[in-house]
């Protein structure tokens, strides 16, 4: 059975058997270190930033590859799991140092005023845990720090510069060590008077769609990459790392990519994943042919800048 045969709107009702999902969307996420095939240029920005310890800054449009770098860096180097920050317009560098429970503690107090122990109230976030100190560098991912507020840039940069802060309620805390829990892992980690200083700066990587400008105090600090246009190149590789497929070896496929680069060549709007998608659906012994072929075409590769 075709897999466009699945659901067909007839209310008849049926259990239907679906196809093993593309690899990229099975679960739990499996890293893409591995399949992500650097761009010309990438790999000697990020080993500026290594030997420099400064973080990156990758711009480029929406589904260029710029939040999946860091997995292949991190991949590579051995950098561990990476540590992730989501920035949105109400993200707070606070947050992303940590957070601390405020309320969850005054409640315990008052069931229980014999034992007053603060750790389980404080848990460090991204940006803290990769701040930690640690015998080789965490990867943290920034990711979209254009969506922030106007001052946190600055405000990061600061941070960034000392590669340290102070977690003010540790700080006027009688214990002198506290062990918090890190950020994912959950792992305990002793603190010390409440200052975390780092013992190697971190791999950073900051992505941004190019939606705002930075001050350039910030953009001096960093070491800038913008992801080029996809070229045919690159995008066989990358289909070919997805699919396990090349281009050159199937004609349904080069028409494919033929077709996304000529699209993409005009200026329209175009991501990879879509072209990935497009090419998991429509290529291959279940691959819809004539209209329906054409329609899901246009339906899978539409452009961004339309809903
Ligand atoms: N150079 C590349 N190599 C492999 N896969 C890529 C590459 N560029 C993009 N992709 C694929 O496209 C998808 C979108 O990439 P992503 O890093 O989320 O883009 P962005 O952060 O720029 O929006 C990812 O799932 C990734 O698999
Ligand atoms: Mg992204």
């Amino acid at each position: 059975m075709a897999w466009s045969q699945l659901y067909r709107g007839d209310g008849a009702v049926r259990e239907v058997v679906l196809p093993d999902p593309p690899p990229w969307r099975t679960f739990p996420r499996p890293s893409l270190g591995k399949i992500f095939q650097p761009p010309e240029g990438l790999s000697d920005a990020v080993n500026a930033a290594l030997c420099l310890r400064r973080p990156m800054l990758i711009t480029g449009p929406a589904g260029s590859g710029k939040s999946t770098v860091i997995e292949s860096v991190a991949d590579e180097l051995m950098l561990g799991p990476v540590l992730r920050w989501h920035v949105t317009s109400r993200s707070t560098l606070t947050d992303a140092l940590y957070r601390y429970d405020v309320l969850g503690r005054i409640h315990a107090q008052q069931l229980q005023q014999s034992v007053d122990d603060i750790a389980p109230f404080l848990q460090l976030g991204p940006l803290g845990t990769a701040l930690m100190p640690a015998k080789r560098p965490r990867a943290l991912l920034i990711d979209e720090i254009d969506k922030s507020d106007l001052d946190l840039p600055s405000d990061l940069l600061e941070v960034l510069e000392r590669g340290e802060f102070e977690i003010p309620e540790l700080a006027r805390y009688e214990k002198e060590t506290v062990s918090i829990r890190e950020w994912e892992s959950g792992q305990q980690q002793p603190v010390a008077r409440g200052r975390i200083r780092c013992a190697e700066f971190p791999f950073i990587v900051m992505t941004s769609n190019g939606e705002r400008d930075f001050p350039a105090p910030f953009l001096r600090r960093c070491v800038r990459f913008t992801m080029p246009p996809p070229n045919s190149l690159v995008i066989s590789q990358v289909v070919q790392a997805h699919l396990g497929k090349h281009p050159d070896s199937d004609a349904q496929l080069n028409e494919l990519v033929q077709h996304f680069l000529e699209r993409a060549e005009r200026g329209e709007h175009l991501a990879i994943d879509q072209l990935l998608n497009a090419a998991y659906l429509l290529t291959g012994q279940a691959a819809p042919t004539g209209e329906q072929h054409a329609r899901l075409t246009e339906q899978l590769l539409r452009e961004l800048t339309r809903a």
